[in-house]
């Protein structure tokens, strides 16, 4: 299995087993499926990855996530040969990481990664510049190249103007941008961030995750993304995997985790996740219905069938006017046939990327909102009760799963 072009990072059927013998019967238990604390149990050592195999993609962020104890960490570890592996492949850009030894592994893990831990590691008695370019001091660049690097870096995560500050001068969250930026200075292709932002208060946490995805859209970098809080893989997570015991359970999108779990296990944590912050309006919208404003009261009632609205578009596609299920039905009421006078032209309008939590104070006025292109063309229709479906279609599932045992 080489590179497949696309794929930066693969993990190939991986094992990491800890103990004195690795590779003895815990290894063979392990490769027959038996579970990390029954391998545990039988042979007194540790599996720590099962079984692993995902593929990031070039520009992707991709999180592992899990509790503590799941084999997060482990798995980061492998990319760069932190730690060795105990059966599978590991390849970064198609190389074999698990083959690589003395220098060129060194300058296969300075040219290639960036990493950025939980705690700050930060040099007390250095400037933050210095501490921002520590990396390429050691592999040699000159000063005044490493410096101007060092200080573009600081730049992308807000601290240009802390160069000469030293870390005990700055915040918890400032520190953690320093070690960003001195992941980011020597320009790797791939970030390996393993609870890089776990320590920070949540408020401080949100905006590094927030200006992480802010450097990521200007970089496209890979970043592989550890954490154990399952609303910051699905607020920065392109794809997230979850782990449990060692082993891979689920692999998907945000919305797929929340909308899809793959197990009970998935679908518990998803449990305590506000789904409507994940949820997209292009996965609850559907086709709009359109009427001609010459069209009678009764015609488009006829039009609407079941549905709660339809739209008057221009020659463009775009909506300038909204008629409800309700207002037709008053005007059939009142006798009227004319549709001029059902017709409103306040409503509400949405795009498809939007969140379904960003669609709830239009949703609350109870009309369909106007989905949009960028053109201001009409592409669909966000139905409030629609949306209320979707949420309860996915307690549902949750619900369902509640009757496994699981362990
Ligand atoms: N050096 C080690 N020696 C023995 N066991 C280890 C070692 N490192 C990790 N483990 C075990 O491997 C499992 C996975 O650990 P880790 O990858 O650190 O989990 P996570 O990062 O998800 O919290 C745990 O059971 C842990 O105790
Ligand atoms: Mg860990």
């Amino acid at each position: 299995m080489g590179s497949d072009g696309d794929d930066i990072i693969q993990m190939d059927h991986v094992f990491k087993i800890f103990g004195p013998q690795p590779r003895g019967r815990a290894l063979t238990l392990a490769k027959a499926g038996m579970v990390k604390n029954d391998v545990q149990a039988a042979t007194d050592h540790v599996v720590g990855m099962t079984d692993v195999t995902f593929s990031v993609k070039r520009g992707e962020t991709f999180v592992i996530m899990g509790l503590s104890g799941s084999g997060k960490s482990t798995a980061i570890r492998t990319v760069n040969k932190l730690h060795d592996i105990t059966d599978g492949h590991v390849y970064v850009d198609g190389v074999d990481v698990q083959a690589l030894e003395g220098r060129p592994l060194q300058e296969f893990r300075r040219v290639k990664m960036g990493m950025v831990f939980q705690h700050f590691a930060l040099f007390p008695h250095r400037s933050v510049l210095d501490n921002s370019c520590y990396g390429l001091k050691v592999q040699g660049v000159d000063r005044a190249q490493r410096e101007r690097q060092g200080l573009e870096a600081l730049e992308l995560v807000g601290l240009g103007s802390f160069a000469r500050s030293y870390p005990a001068q700055l915040s918890g969250g400032m520190q953690q941008r320093v070690g960003l930026a001195r992941a980011l200075a020597s320009d790797p292709d791939i970030l390996l961030m393993d609870e890089a932002f776990s320590a920070l208060d949540p408020l401080i946490r949100r905006q590094m995750q927030d200006e992480m995805l802010a450097i990521q859209e200007q970089l496209q970098k890979t970043i592989l993304f550890i954490t154990h809080d399952l609303n910051e893989a699905l607020r920065v997570g392109d794809r997230v995997c979850i782990m449990k015991d060692g082993a891979v359970v689920q692999i998907g999108t945000p919305e797929e985790i929340l909308t899809q779990p793959a197990t009970g296990y998935v679908a518990e944590f998803v449990q305590d996740v506000d789904q409507g912050r994940v949820i997209k309006v292009q996965e609850v919208m559907h086709e709009a219905v359109t009427v001609d404003d010459q069209h009678t009261v009764q015609q488009t009632i006829d039009a609407l069938g079941d549905k709660s609205g339809a739209f008057i578009v221009d020659a463009n596609g775009r909506p300038h006017g909204l008629v409800t299920a309700a207002d037709l039905a008053s005007a059939e009421h009142r006798g009227e046939s004319s549709l001029a006078a059902a017709i409103r032209e306040d409503f509400e309008s949405t795009t498809r990327i939007s969140t379904l939590n960003e669609n709830y104070a239009s949703a609350g006025i109870g009309r369909p909102i106007a989905v949009l292109d960028d053109g201001g063309s009409l592409i669909g229709v966000l139905d409030p009760r629609e949306m209320i479906e979707e949420m309860g279609r996915v307690e549902g599932l949750i619900d369902g799963f509640e009757r496994e045992v699981f362990m």
